[in-house]
């Protein structure tokens, strides 16, 4: 079927009061990202020739924190109803093809239910619908004898018999843009709730003879609106569950698919498996066969093909490589660079450094500013001290080093190739390469010596 020119106006001027939050209400995040933002995402993948959003009263934050170049703004003040907010879009609006409504705290609709819809009767009005088994509170679907859509009707302006029909407005519609404003200029607000419905249009429609249609979603969820955090958590739950049923069919193991929580773009290779309550923040790349104990958070990573992560791990803006053995209880920060088969263990921080293959370094450390070679084992309590109160300084160590345990390296220094340092050396000056250099006092031994006694008073 050929596409027809569309426009979409996304209604983001609801204030969301029962979110009880400074927030405006489109701007809470499912999944890290804004309602909002999900919703202008998703119109975004149908190539609309025009985008434009609905914000209100105290809407400034939203227009502020979701504006792109592809979106008009359009203010609706006072807030007078969906058709009213409809209306304040029309200066955006040409006479060209279908204009799809979609509803700012609506995220999860997919773009094939939204295809389908426009889909539905290109030269008519078309209505995305659900049956729901308690239709409370919804804009009803009333159709007559032979099931053509007649008008819908408010839940507040319903009778008995049209309280029970479960077929209900969702809010979306496609809308033949050449009608829009002509039928928004004759709602009126005789209603219940003395607004301007745009619910209204559908018996404007009918009464002129153009073709009313509906189409349905794949899934129930997809036309859940958020209007109270206990909603905000539902759909999370919702999403998050389908992202890992999406997991599972592509191949990852997941220990339990309802504990994990993606928050961003996760991509993975073949034979990856993931433990429970994990976190992936941004961009997440997980190669072949990599292992992700429980409860770690990984934000903006690249690990490598084979590399294992015990339980409890931090990372974020990393790059690690092949086979690594990373945790329990590790934290990469930013500018992390691991390459291949490195061990980085219990309580050590590793931030802006580099180490090569086949380095270690598996036991409580500080490594930050750094660069390591290969085969280089830091030992137990190494520190390299970057920051001298104002600077920054870089620590080299060379290939094959050993850094004995509790060493502190004062930057700028560096350790040459093969070089060991004994235990407990404070290191500021260059280590020459292949030697032992050790800075710490001689031991030695007072033979006779008494331990000092408690004075009587
Ligand atoms: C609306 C529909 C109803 C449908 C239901 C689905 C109308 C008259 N009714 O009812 O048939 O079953 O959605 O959830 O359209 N908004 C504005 N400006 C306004 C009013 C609303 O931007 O002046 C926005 C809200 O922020 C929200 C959306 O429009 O995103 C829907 O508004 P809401 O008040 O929730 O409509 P309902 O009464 O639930
Ligand atoms: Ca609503």
């Amino acid at each position: 079927m050929a596409e027809l020119p569309l426009q979409v106006v996304i209604l983001a001027a609801g204030q969301g009061k029962r979110m009880h939050s400074n927030l405006p209400k489109v701007l809470h995040p499912v999944a890290g990202k804004a309602l909002a933002q999900h919703v202008i995402d998703t119109a975004r993948s149908l190539a609309p020739g025009k985008l434009v959003v609905v914000f209100g009263h105290g809407g400034e934050v939203v227009r502020s924190t979701l504006n792109s170049a592809d979106i008009s703004w359009a203010k609706q003040e006072p807030q007078l109803g969906t058709g009213h907010a409809v209306a304040q879009a029309l200066p955006e609006i040409s006479n060209v093809g279908q204009t799809l409504v979609l509803y700012g705290d609506v995220p999860l609709t997919k773009a094939s239910s939204l295809k389908r819809l426009l889909h539905a009767g290109q030269d008519g009005l078309s209505i995305l619908t659900v049956e729901l088994a308690n239709p409370t509170g919804y804009g009803r679907i009333v159709r007559d004898a032979s099931g053509k859509v007649q008008r819908i009707v408010e839940e507040k302006d319903a009778n008995a018999e049209e309280k029970a029909i479960c077929e209900v407005n969702t809010g979306i519609m496609a809308i033949p843009s050449a009608r829009l404003a002509d039928w928004l200029g004759k709602l009126s607000n005789t209603n219940a709730q003395g607004e301007y419905y745009l619910t209204d249009i559908v018996a404007l429609a009918v009464a002129e003879g153009v073709a009313v249609n509906t189409a349905q979603p794949d899934g129930e969820w997809e036309v859940l609106g958020v209007n109270s955090k206990v909603q905000l958590a539902e759909l999370e739950r919702v999403h998050q569950r389908n992202i890992a049923d999406e997991m599972l069919i592509g191949g990852v193991r997941l220990a339990d698919p309802n504990r994990i929580d993606v928050r961003g773009e996760l991509s993975y290779g073949r034979d990856v498996a993931i433990d429970v309550g994990c976190v992936f923040e941004g961009k997440v790349e997980l190669a072949d066969a990599v292992d992700v104990g429980p409860y770690c958070v990984l934000k903006n990573v690249k690990i490598g093909a084979g590399t294992r992560i015990a339980a409890f791990c931090h990372f974020e803006d990393a790059l690690i490589g092949p086979d690594g053995v990373l945790g329990p209880y590790a934290r990469l920060r930013p500018g992390t660079e691991l390459g291949p088969e490195v061990h980085i263990g219990n309580f050590v921080e590793v931030k802006n450094t580099k180490i090569a293959a086949q380095s270690k370094a598996n036991h409580l450390a500080y490594i930050g500013d750094a660069e390591i070679g290969q085969r280089v084992n830091v030992g137990a309590g190494t520190i390299t001290c970057n920051y001298d109160g104002a600077n920054k300084h870089k620590t080299i160590i060379e290939d094959d080093v050993f850094i004995g345990s509790d060493t502190q390296l004062v930057a700028p220094v560096t350790v040459g190739r093969g070089a060991t340092l004994g235990a407990g050396t404070t290191l500021t000056k260059n280590a020459p390469p292949d030697a032992l250099t050790v800075s710490r006092a001689r031991q030695i031994t007072l033979n006779g010596w008494v331990r000092p006694v408690k004075q009587k008073k």
